[in-house]
């Protein structure tokens, strides 16, 4: 299987808890390496950005309110299967549906407020990845 990246993000309720350690942690414990990474306040304009799929979604404002909560943890993640693998311990997008053990029943409280984010293709990774990153901030190692 190919190493692929895919974008995480350690959401405002996750660092405002203090369990950015926690969360990146269980990314080097899954067999992540982390390639990228850096805090970001978003600006309003870069919440509606960054989720303009959802812009008509009737959650949208309460999804932009949370994000500007706090700042958040940006991270470029690489593994063989990234996108699959790191959805996997992430966990559903609502916190009670997620698997036990996952980041998301663990650190979330409710659908909007889901600790994470993850990519969802190899599109979206590439999109999310260059929404954040300069190509010359990620940085593959042995
Ligand atoms: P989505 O891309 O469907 O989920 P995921 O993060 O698992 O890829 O939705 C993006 C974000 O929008 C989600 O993480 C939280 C928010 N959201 C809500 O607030 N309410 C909802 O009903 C849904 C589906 C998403
Ligand atoms: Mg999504």
């Amino acid at each position: 299987m190919a190493i692929e990246r895919t974008l995480s993000i350690i959401k405002p309720n996750a660092v405002s808890a203090r369990k950015i350690g926690a969360i990146i942690q269980r990314f080097e414990a899954a067999g992540f390496s982390i390639v990228a990474c850096k805090m970001v306040k978003l600006t309003e304009e870069q919440a509606q950005g960054f989720y303009a799929e959802h812009k008509e979604r009737d959650f949208f404002p309460r999804l932009m309110q949370f994000l500007l909560t706090a700042p958040v943890v940006a991270l470029v993640l690489e593994k063989e299967n990234a996108i699959e693998s790191y959805r996997e311990i992430m966990g559903a997008t609502d916190p009670e549906s997620a698997a036990t053990g996952t980041i998301r029943a663990d650190y979330g409280q409710n659908v909007t407020i889901n600790a994470v984010h993850g990519s969802d293709s190899p599109e979206s990774a590439a999109r999310e990845i260059a929404y954040f990153f300069a190509e010359s901030e990620v940085n593959s190692y042995e």
